[in-house]
């Protein structure tokens, strides 16, 4: 099958969890179904410790930390106040991972919240899941990093003034078109750009935070005393500065995807969490402080990218080496980003779960074309109409709804499935924790500030209700979508992966 073709050839950290989020829900599927097509779904169980740990990093590091640390002190208006957000981020980050942590080791199959809520809800809320993981979630992933990509490319070539937002966003346009086609030409090409792109990343960090050793062995640690001189930050503010910072630790759960792929999960899932988690909380620390060691508050507040301003304090004639490390960073993630977005959107729609020609593959390059270019429009329209603070406010607003979801349903599994081998169980008090503070994250900022966007999101929620009931549930399907259907496969060269002999 297509699925089996490729995770051979997947590598890179978003693949896997691309592969594997397809595979795990087609298996569950094909099982509902009754169908034998079974037999020719197995993962090779790949990942060890080692890349375990490296999936985790290397998703969570990305955009946000080049971008949020400035959103974050407007929010808070402190350094000190902003400093335990970062931290308490990656504690939060931490606790919900060691959740995720009971739910996938007694849960093996891949594809994270969609397969808990199946087995704790039924399939109405896994349905709504990747409704919105397949509408909202992944396409605005993809919008936040491209506009940071932009952001940055753009900032390398203007000094004196900021860059007109129109040319930022034909920027990120650019690079949503230029993602789409190495995704869309072959998956070998998509997995070079992720690895040779993962390691720049990792480049950029390091950078970062040796320049800023730098500057603190000369003495400037001026803007990190009395880091807790301004008055407190509100409720509501403190929440909309989480989402902020939680942009940034985003991923933490990308190991629950390929829990089919893991080798000896029981172990291997909550050691990887138990080591990157920290591992990426520690890095954004010591960048906050590199950045503070190079500019004052006020100037990270005015810079468009504070990256480039902490390389044009440190690296002298190295300057360059900041904004071209970051678009490479960020280009790599959105990479991976849509990768994974487009299997999310090839295994829900096999699953019956969205339009069946979003489940094809194209004949000669078997990539699921069709897919990736759905999630890039949605994406090229949040780019358009969006900015990275509204869009990262609606991202995490909703990501945190289906987080907190996960939170409940680990413990009503405590409940109707008691008898459910769990190989790492999670004291009950963390995930009662984060479903509180996820729910304090949810309520916070609609209480303190309410937007219609909100509403927009739960709304927008719920309506995939509207057509889960006929589509899904009772199987209908209007008549003239064959049609539709027909002349998309031809337009795109695409078809049904049951119908590739690979
Ligand atoms: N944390 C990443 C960043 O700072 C974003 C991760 C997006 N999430 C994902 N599952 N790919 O850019």
């Amino acid at each position: 099958t297509y699925t089996n073709g490729h995770v051979g050839t997947a590598d890179g950290p978003e693949t896997t969890e691309a592969d594997t989020s397809g595979s795990g829900r087609m298996r569950k599927s094909l099982e509902g179904r009754g169908s034998t097509q079974n037999d020719s779904i197995h993962l090779k169980r790949r990942v060890g410790l080692f890349s375990g740990v490296a999936l985790i990093v290397g998703t969570m590091i990305g955009s946000g930390i080049f971008v949020s640390p400035s959103g974050l002190l407007v929010r808070t208006g402190s350094v000190g106040v902003s400093f335990l957000i970062w931290l308490a981020c990656g504690l939060l980050s931490l606790l919900g991972a060691l959740s995720y942590a009971e739910l996938g080791t007694m849960n093996t199959s891949s594809g994270a919240e969609w397969a808990y809520f199946m087995d704790a809800f039924g399939p109405a809320p896994a349905f709504l899941f990747s409704w919105v993981s397949t509408l909202v979630l992944k396409p605005s992933q993809m919008a936040i990093i491209c506009l940071s990509f932009a952001q940055y490319a753009v900032e390398a070539f203007v000094s004196e003034c900021d860059p007109p937002i129109s040319v930022i966003k034909m920027v990120a346009l650019l690079a949503v078109i230029m993602i789409l086609f190495v995704n869309c030409y072959s998956v070998d090409l998509g997995m070079a750009v992720q690895n040779i792109f993962t390691a720049a990343k990792l480049v950029a960090v390091l950078i970062v935070i040796c320049g800023g050793a730098y500057k603190l062995a000369q003495g400037n640690v001026q803007h990190l005393t009395n880091a807790f001189n301004n008055p407190a930050p509100s409720v509501g503010a403190v929440a909309t500065a989480f989402y902020t910072g939680l942009w940034a630790y985003d991923g933490w759960n990308n190991l629950n995807y390929v829990t089919e792929e893991i080798q000896n999960p029981s172990k291997n899932l909550p050691r990887s969490i138990i080591i990157g988690i920290p591992l990426v909380t520690l890095c954004y620390a010591l960048i906050n402080i590199s950045y503070l060691a190079a500019m004052s508050p006020i100037e990270m507040i005015e810079s468009e990218a504070v990256a480039v301003t902490f390389g044009n304090r440190i690296l002298g004639a190295l300057a360059w080496l900041m904004p071209l490390s970051v678009t490479v960073s960020t280009f790599g993630s959105a990479n991976g980003t849509l990768f994974a977005a487009g299997r999310l959107c090839f295994a829900a729609s096999r699953e019956g779960h969205l339009l069946d020609i979003l489940s094809y593959v194209h004949v000669r390059r078997l990539t699921p074309a069709p897919g990736l270019i759905f999630h890039s429009l949605i994406a090229a329209a949040m780019v358009l109409y969006g900015t990275i603070d509204s869009l990262i406010d609606f991202f995490s607003f909703t990501a945190w709804i289906f987080y907190g979801g996960s939170m409940v349903a680990l413990l009503v599994m405590r409940y109707t499935k008691p008898n459910y081998p769990r190989p790492y169980k999670v004291p009950l008090i963390i995930p009662i924790l984060v479903l509180v503070i996820s729910g304090y994250l949810v309520a916070a900022p609609i209480v303190e500030k309410p937007q219609i966007e909100y509403l927009y999101a739960v709304l927008f929620i719920l309506a995939g209700l509207i057509f889960y009931v006929p589509f899904v549930k009772m199987g209908l399907t209007p008549r003239f979508m064959d049609k539709v259907t027909l002349f998309f496969q031809l337009l795109l060269e695409v078809v049904p992966t049951s119908s590739m002999a690979m």
